[in-house]
């Protein structure tokens, strides 16, 4: 892979999900790993991201030098940038040019890594000190105001850095630059798409389960869909796919998993009918936690229940269920400290309430993948564009999307506006700038309105469009008015008791996206 060192700042995720866009494999590695853990990965280029330090604090994260004379390609940016010129010879120095945001980069010699760019460019940049002059045997190919040295390379050593962020969408060519470095520079082939992801999955997986049996839960969405698949790919029918449906799901999801997963892949599914017992548990309850908990709760149970069922199948054949199939992408495990190779858990920590002396061991085919290429590999597993294309929908369902009790009645009402809702965003092509639209019932407020010649004292629906590229920040989408007023006059018409609709003007933060 390339290796994208992680000095301790939120960039190098991004770094790896662009370099991916580049269609070169890449993963993220501490900048503390030591020299064996970056050899056993076998880089093919480095890319040193930035982070918050000074390269002269005390405590600034550091590279082991040696790391640099592997004699593999290096891109430095920003910190890494800096790290990298004070590593090789080169100085490094706070002289009050600090920038931060928006600011012009000025070519000062035609370079590789700037080639076809015009002489000025908008670049985002973040940093107090600068680098003042660059190793020997480096051109400085550009400038800011504030930074002398903005950009060097040696293309003999195949060694570039860049004082601004290439990774981030305000640096307008930035793809541009990260992916001239990897072609031109490190000299790298793009390899990674979407049909050799899936046959490398499927070997691995083949490889891992051998000729054991293995269960997953199916969400409905699109990571625990993939995951299936690729595992049914690998191993047919030695896979059962439990799906619990609670009663919270929206218009169609069942059908989508029982027919178009299904008829896709083949998959050997068990449904669990589960909504009264969830309709009941849920009665009364108007407190968001408390619905999430008792939901977690009823899920558990259900999931467990269906589980104890198949091991009590395959118990009489003498078989036992010792995979489980989880659908983990790569930001979790890098958030969660990264960690490789398959975790051997006790089954109760992850799907509870299993039975203690029981262990699975976990089997996530899409621990190394982005959301992106998750979509991608699907498609290419020939899973459904409704099934792929599928905005992220939370487990609790519809019950965190009533404010207030959740009824069968309810649920009956706001499922009729989402679906309004999405076939009306779909139909306007706004499927792709939008993240997700939850839309709200606010069960415990109404409204006076009039409709044909009477009154009415109906409930608001509230529609959240949302655009963000990971769901821990976003900003209401500026959906068209003439899409807005067909959605409003649509749910006003179409749905019972709903004579208001409001749109959701808030970001986030302040704002989380769903309502509870
Ligand atoms: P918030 O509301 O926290 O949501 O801004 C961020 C993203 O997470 C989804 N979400 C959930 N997904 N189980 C899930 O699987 C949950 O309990 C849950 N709660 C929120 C939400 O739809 C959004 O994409």
């Amino acid at each position: 892979p390339v290796l994208v060192v992680d000095f301790g700042a939120q960039y190098a995720q991004l770094i790896a999900r662009r370099v991916r866009e580049a269609r070169i494999y890449s993963e993220v590695i501490a900048h503390d790993a030591g020299i064996e853990a970056f050899k056993a990965k076998d880089p093919v280029a480095l890319i040193l991201s930035g982070g918050p330090a000074s390269v002269y604090a005390e405590d600034a994260p550091r590279l082991d030098p040696a790391i640099l004379d592997l004699d593999i390609p290096v891109f430095g940016i920003c910190y890494g940038f800096q790290t990298m010129a004070a590593a090789l010879g080169g100085r490094v120095a706070n002289t009050g040019g600090r920038e931060f945001g928006r600011t012009t980069l000025t070519l000062t010699d035609e370079g590789l890594l700037h080639q076809g760019l015009s002489s000025t460019s908008p670049v985002w940049m973040s940093h107090n000190d600068a680098v003042q002059e660059a190793p020997e045997g480096f051109t400085v190919t550009g400038s800011t105001p504030g930074a002398p040295v903005a950009a060097f390379e040696n293309v003999g050593r195949r060694m570039a850095g860049v004082q601004y962020h290439p990774e981030v969408l305000h640096t307008p060519h930035g793809q541009q630059i990260l992916t001239r470095f990897l072609y031109e520079i490190a000299g790298l082939a793009a390899d990674w798409t979407a049909a050799n992801i899936a046959d490398a999955l499927i070997d691995q997986v083949s490889d891992q389960i051998g000729d054991g049996l293995a269960i997953c839960g199916l969400s409905g969405g699109v990571d625990s869909a993939v995951a299936a698949a690729l595992v049914q790919r690998a191993i047919g029918d030695r896979l059962t796919c439990v799906f619990v449906d609670h009663g919270l799901l929206r218009a169609g999801e069942r059908e989508q998993v029982q027919h178009d997963f299904v008829g896709a892949t083949g998959a050997k599914l068990v449904t669990v009918d589960a909504a009264d017992t969830f309709l009941r548990e849920l009665s009364g309850v108007s407190d968001p936690e408390r619905k999430r908990k008792i939901i977690g709760r009823e899920f558990i149970r259900s999931f467990e229940g269906a589980v104890s069922e198949v091991l009590g199948d395959h118990a009489e054949g003498g078989q036992q269920v010792d995979y489980l199939v989880q659908g983990t992408l790569y930001p979790d495990v890098v958030e969660s400290g990264g960690g490789s190779g398959t975790a051997n858990i006790k089954s109760h920590h992850n799907v509870g309430g299993l039975p203690e002396d029981l262990e699975f061991s976990l089997v996530e085919p899409l621990r190394l993948l982005f959301k992106d290429e998750v979509r991608a590999v699907g498609r290419e597993l020939g899973l459904p564009e409704e099934i792929v294309a599928r905005q992220p929908f939370p487990g609790p369902g519809l019950a965190i999307r009533i404010v207030g009790e959740v009824t069968a009645e309810r649920l009956a009402m706001l499922r009729k506006a989402d679906l309004i809702a999405r076939e009306e965003l779909s139909a306007a092509g706004l499927d792709s700038q939008i993240w997700q639209c939850p839309v709200v019932l606010l069960a415990d407020v109404r409204s006076v309105g009039v409709q044909g010649d009477g009154r009415t004292y109906g409930h608001p629906i509230v529609l959240r469009p949302v655009s963000s590229e990971d769901a821990m920040t976003a900003d209401w989408t500026r959906v068209p008015y003439e899409v807005l007023e067909i959605i409003s006059t649509r749910i006003t018409n179409e749905v019972p008791d709903v004579n208001r609709v409001v749109l959701d003007l808030t970001s986030k933060p302040p704002g989380t996206i769903e309502w509870e």
